[in-house]
């Protein structure tokens, strides 16, 4: 169990392309290093109060990400997220629809952006043991995955925005945004 630094931007890191793991190394051990290390991405989320997090996102270059969330007071209308822990995922399939959704980012920490993706996602990965899963995720949850695995492709939130007038420090967003605005979350 350890909370690990995050990369914040301006670290290369953050912007190359991950390395797929070797499925090899996730023998079902719970000593072994990479079964240790996914621990660890989920402390650091959880210390960070974060719904996801991706593996370069702590300076490992691995196509590794994490989402969990768990509905409180803070984010009353969004629907939960079960932990899920997603190895070399991608994306096969986008919704048709498209989303605004004001993200956040553990490693843009003090910065809100209004970010618009498709509404739905069917993303193929591995989960920690190995074996394949499938994920047919919409609203909420799609866009967490999206951002997560923009992380593993060497972009962060902003890449993505397409009016900067829509870029706000939290502060300010809470001030002037927040009215016409849905939640945001750290992801
Ligand atoms: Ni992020």
């Amino acid at each position: 169990m350890a909370v690990l630094k995050i990369a914040r931007l301006g670290n290369p890191i953050l912007r190359r392309v991950a390395q797929p793991v070797d499925l090899e190394q996730l023998n079902g051990d719970p000593e072994n290093e990479l079964q240790k290390f996914i621990d660890d991405l989920i402390d650091t989320m959880h210390d960070e109060g974060g719904v996801g997090i991706a593996a370069p996102q702590v300076g490992r270059s691995q196509q590794i990400v994490i989402a969990e969330y768990v509905g409180n007071e803070r984010y009353p209308d969004q629907e939960n997220i079960p932990l899920s822990v997603l190895i070399n995922p991608v994306i096969t399939r986008y919704g048709t629809g498209t989303l605004s959704f004001w993200e956040g980012c553990l490693s843009l920490n003090d910065l809100r952006g209004l970010v618009t993706r498709p509404d739905a996602v069917t993303v193929e990965a591995f989960d920690r043991t190995g074996q394949p899963v499938t994920i047919e995720a919409s609203g909420f949850f799609a866009v967490v995955l999206q951002h997560e695995i923009d992380h593993l492709h060497g972009k962060v939130f902003i890449d993505r925005m397409t009016d900067f007038s829509r870029l706000a420090y939290y502060e300010e967003f809470q001030e002037y945004w927040l009215e016409e605005a849905s939640q945001p979350a750290e992801i």
